[in-house]
């Protein structure tokens, strides 16, 4: 996982629950001395040995937590890669863009991203359905993202998620419904 995941991690508790949350966090965590720079790589089960404490200092589910972290981590992006954002004027376009345009962009900026796989089809006026495929199994992060992208797009939706990795099933779909 790239560094400028975990800065944003680090931003968020840091801002949430102080500097002092965050030095225990990397001290249980990390090797010493660890410092994340966005455009190198560090261990997939560092960001989720962080999360799983942060899930427990906030009394969240593990899903809950990736979906506030993902809500947040949209934003984090959005301001680092302004040229890449804007150039989407509406919610729909940029979720359905998300594959071939955006995380193609991802590989050209950084070396060797482990991106997930997303497959996003307009399926009427008000709903997108969307098919998550990743060995790291991001789903909530992904459902938070999408959250965060409405955000962005002053736009309320709401998601299912009736297909789970995590209930064994091969690949997860969200059904996001907007207005
Ligand atoms: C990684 C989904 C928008 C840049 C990821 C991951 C997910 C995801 C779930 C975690 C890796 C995995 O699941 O295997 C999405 C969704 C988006 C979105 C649903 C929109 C709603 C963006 C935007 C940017 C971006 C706007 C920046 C321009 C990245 C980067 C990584 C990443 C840098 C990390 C790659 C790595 O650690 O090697 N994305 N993404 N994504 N995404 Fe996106
Ligand atoms: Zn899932």
């Amino acid at each position: 996982m790239k560094g400028i995941i975990f800065r944003c991690l680090e931003e968020l508790v840091i801002n949430t629950k102080g500097m002092d949350v965050w030095e225990q966090l990397l001290e249980k965590h990390c090797p010493e001395d660890r410092v994340y720079v966005s455009a190198r790589s560090y261990p997939d089960e560092e960001l989720v040995g962080l999360a799983t404490s942060v899930s427990q200092a906030l009394n969240l589910s593990m899903p809950e937590t990736l979906k506030a972290f993902g809500t947040y981590l949209f934003g984090f992006l959005a301001k680092r890669h302004t040229s890449i954002v804007e150039e989407f004027k509406s919610f729909e376009q940029l979720i359905i863009s998300i594959d071939d345009v955006i995380h193609q962009e991802v590989q050209k900026l950084y070396e060797e991203p482990n991106l997930p796989t997303i497959e996003a089809k307009i399926y009427d006026e008000h709903t997108i359905h969307l098919v998550y495929r990743s060995p790291r199994k991001l789903c909530f992060c992904a459902e938070g993202l999408i959250y965060g992208c409405a955000e962005h797009f002053n736009k309320t939706i709401k998601i299912e998620h009736p297909l789970c990795m995590h209930n064994g099933e091969k690949e997860c779909l969200l059904k996001i419904t907007h207005s």
